[in-house]
């Protein structure tokens, strides 16, 4: 094998190995020009609002993700919210949340006046470790938000047995997993309330975007309402019931979101059969680990793809130097999406809640809270030294090239190891 990159060598890849993103064609063309040209842009323009664009997405989509109830919003951050207020949380609450997610999981929390509550991950699938969540139960956890990372779902199985006997509330963050199943049913609809983002990176995207699934019929009429304006379903339009704000999805982002959804079976199809055949060339490959896949994880929608790096197999190259020669021989590896734990965000460690320091000095809550005190070993430890991702635009190929190139990339550098370490 030729010399590395980065020691400047030949790129083990010379062309851009991630596919064109989002995939479109005429179908979303002629969508949105039917849109332009009903000259109905807001679903209230429809007698039914199921007729319109969005309510016909909400209903498609709420069917393939198994839930009854689907409530189409402007993004993923106020889905978050709109599902927390369905909830009933409120100032002087405390929710819990994983270290590692984007900084939405737990801002979406303090918007909505409650304490988010930094909980440890499991060092295997980087989710919220449900034993660490039960461990930071106190009198005033009312909610858990639970963020099924990269998209690989959450051990739902023990975090609903948990929320029941203990009494919270499990909001279900699927920014990052479209189309995941738990043992057949489609995340989002396992927990109280599940929240998606259709922002433009997404495996589901119109640009922007959100969404919030419930099978409780309760919790749906609040959702509408807190999405709605404080409206009620069925009473006047000029009559407010809730301090809310307007989320409502425009017509252009349903006709959008109902043409890519009808591709969403056969690319997450596509994702999982590539995914898969990386997989078993990676376990050739000492050092840089897959996720051993829970057969309860039914359908595995990825938006990134979580791997294990162990320095210690990979003859002692630290995961820095592994990545910056990966990086160099044209693979588009990361270290996770999202960055640090984000307690260590600057929000956080300056403890910067304006002025009154709300939602965490609040008299409502009454407790000290400092983040700069917060840690959660193994988030720490899986930033640092084991994370490694590959984004899902990857692995949206027709067969196995890129799959390939990936893993001979790997080969290459893990052949040349000894120069990496010195
Ligand atoms: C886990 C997670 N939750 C929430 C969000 C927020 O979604 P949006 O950007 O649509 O507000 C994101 C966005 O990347 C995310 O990754």
């Amino acid at each position: 094998m030729g010399k590395l990159a980065i020691h400047g060598g030949e790129k083990a890849i010379t062309r851009p190995l991630a596919r064109p993103w989002p995939e479109r064609d005429e179908r979303e063309e002629q969508a949105l020009a039917e849109v332009v040209r009903s000259g109905i842009w807001w679903r209230g323009g429809y007698a039914n609002a199921a007729d319109s664009q969005v309510g016909r997405f909400e209903d498609a989509f709420a069917r393939f993700h198994d839930a009854k109830y689907c409530i189409a919003v402007t993004n993923g951050t106020q889905a978050i919210e709109c599902a927390l207020k369905a909830a009933g949380i409120e100032a002087g609450d405390e929710v819990l949340v994983p270290a590692l997610t984007f900084v939405a999981s737990a801002t979406a929390i303090a918007l909505v006046n409650a304490v988010p509550v930094f909980v440890d991950v499991d060092a295997n699938t980087y989710n919220i470790d449900p034993d660490a969540m039960e461990a930071a139960i106190t009198e005033r956890t009312r909610a858990a938000v639970v963020v099924h990372n990269g998209g690989y779902p959450c051990d739902m199985d023990r975090i609903l047995e948990i929320a029941k006997r203990r009494g919270i509330a499990i909001i279900e963050d699927c920014a990052h997993a479209h189309a995941s199943q738990w043992k057949g049913v489609g995340v989002g609809a396992l927990g109280s309330l599940g929240t998606f983002s259709f922002q433009m990176g997404k495996t589901l995207t119109c640009g922007e975007g959100g969404a919030v699934l419930t099978n409780d019929p309760e919790l749906a009429e609040k959702a509408y309402s807190f999405h709605h304006i404080g409206r009620i379903s069925g009473r006047p339009f000029y009559e407010f019931h809730r301090v809310a704000s307007n989320l409502r999805m425009t017509e252009f982002q349903g006709a959008i979101l109902l043409s890519q959804l009808s591709r969403l079976e056969e690319q997450t199809a596509r994702r999982e059969r590539n995914a898969t055949y990386l997989a078993k060339g990676l376990k050739e490959i000492p050092g840089v680990d897959p996720i051993e896949r829970d057969p309860r994880v039914t359908r595995w929608g990825f938006y990134y793809l979580n791997l294990c790096y162990r320095q210690e197999e990979f003859d002692g190259v630290p995961r820095d130097r592994f990545l910056q020669a990966i990086q160099a021989e044209g693979v588009p590896m990361a270290v996770g999406a999202h960055g640090q734990p984000i307690y260590r965000n600057p929000l956080f460690q300056s403890m910067n809640f304006g002025r009154t320091g709300c939602p965490v000095r609040c008299p409502l809550y009454g407790k000290p809270v400092d983040y700069t005190k917060t840690v959660c070993p193994t988030a720490e430890r899986v930033h640092a030294t084991q994370a490694l991702s590959l984004p899902h635009a990857l692995f949206l190929g027709e067969t196995t090239e890129e799959m390939d190139l990936i893993l001979d990339a790997i080969r290459k550098v893990r052949a040349h190891a000894d120069e990496l370490r010195s």
